[in-house]
């Protein structure tokens, strides 16, 4: 089942963030999901042991560079979904996760700097294409965007990707409180006391959105022809 892995080569523009904002967001959905922490300093599992995590989402983390295709195909044997978080750097964890991904999902902050790091990402996905003879989709996710704002510089990064046929999401991930709420308090959006954050239900719908166009590509990958036709 599909395989949606969350790369970058620099380290901090929302991997883990979005990683689990999917995962959860599929669990709800009631789908059964694995997320693989593949990241040494396992922000996954640490987000796992606290309380709330959907019951038909699995958290795996002891994987290592020897292991993670053997878990990601094991993984995607048992589970409707597999969300991957990798570790900020270029490493043969990473490049063999993107190996067996069905999408790869490089999140990147809207300024230049960021983008150039997330270019590098992006023909690593390239090379690996190469390596594995197949098609690896992938797509650009901005991050810690401001909802009230579309700044010129975003649009700009937006343009230039799209000139060397670099996609991007449509939905970006905004700054929001929830997103790092999650991690203090555990759980889903959801399962978030309203006392303890903000704008919960701006960040429920931005989540929501973030998974429904992930959801949208990969049965698009999986059938373009049908997805064509019904479009
Ligand atoms: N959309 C967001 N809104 C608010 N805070 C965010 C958002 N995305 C990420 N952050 C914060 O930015 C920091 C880095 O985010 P995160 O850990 O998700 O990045 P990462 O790409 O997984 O980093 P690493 O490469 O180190 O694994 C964290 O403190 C996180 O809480
Ligand atoms: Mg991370």
């Amino acid at each position: 089942m599909p395989v949606v892995v969350f790369a970058s080569s620099k380290g901090g523009p929302g991997k883990s963030t979005a990683a689990v904002l999917l995962a959860t967001q599929l669990a709800l959905k009631g789908a059964s999901v694995t997320a693989i922490d593949a990241d040494p300093n396992r922000p996954l599992s640490q987000w796992a042991l606290l309380p709330g995590c959907p019951k038909n989402l699995t958290v795996l983390a002891a994987v290592s560079e020897a292991t993670i295709i053997e878990v990601i195909e094991g993984a995607a044997q048992r589970t409707t979904f597999v969300v991957v978080d990798l570790e900020g750097t270029a490493s043969m964890a990473v490049a063999y996760a993107v190996s067996r991904a069905d999408l790869v999902i490089v999140p990147t902050q809207g300024s230049q700097l960021d983008a150039i790091e997330a270019a590098k990402a992006v023909k690593l996905i390239r090379q690996q294409e190469k390596a594995f003879g197949r098609t690896i989709p992938y797509a650009i996710l901005f991050t810690r965007t401001n909802a009230a704002i579309r700044p010129r510089t975003l649009r700009h990064i937006r343009e230039e990707f799209q000139k060397h046929n670099v996609p991007s999401l449509r939905t970006q991930i905004q700054e929001r409180e929830a997103f790092r709420a999650i991690f203090s308090f555990g759980g889903t959006l959801e399962s978030l006391d309203v006392s303890q954050v903000s704008n919960k239900d701006a960040a429920i719908k931005n989540a929501r959105e973030f998974a429904g166009e992930i959801l949208t590509l990969l049965r698009e990958n999986a059938e373009p022809s049908l997805a064509r036709e019904v479009a």
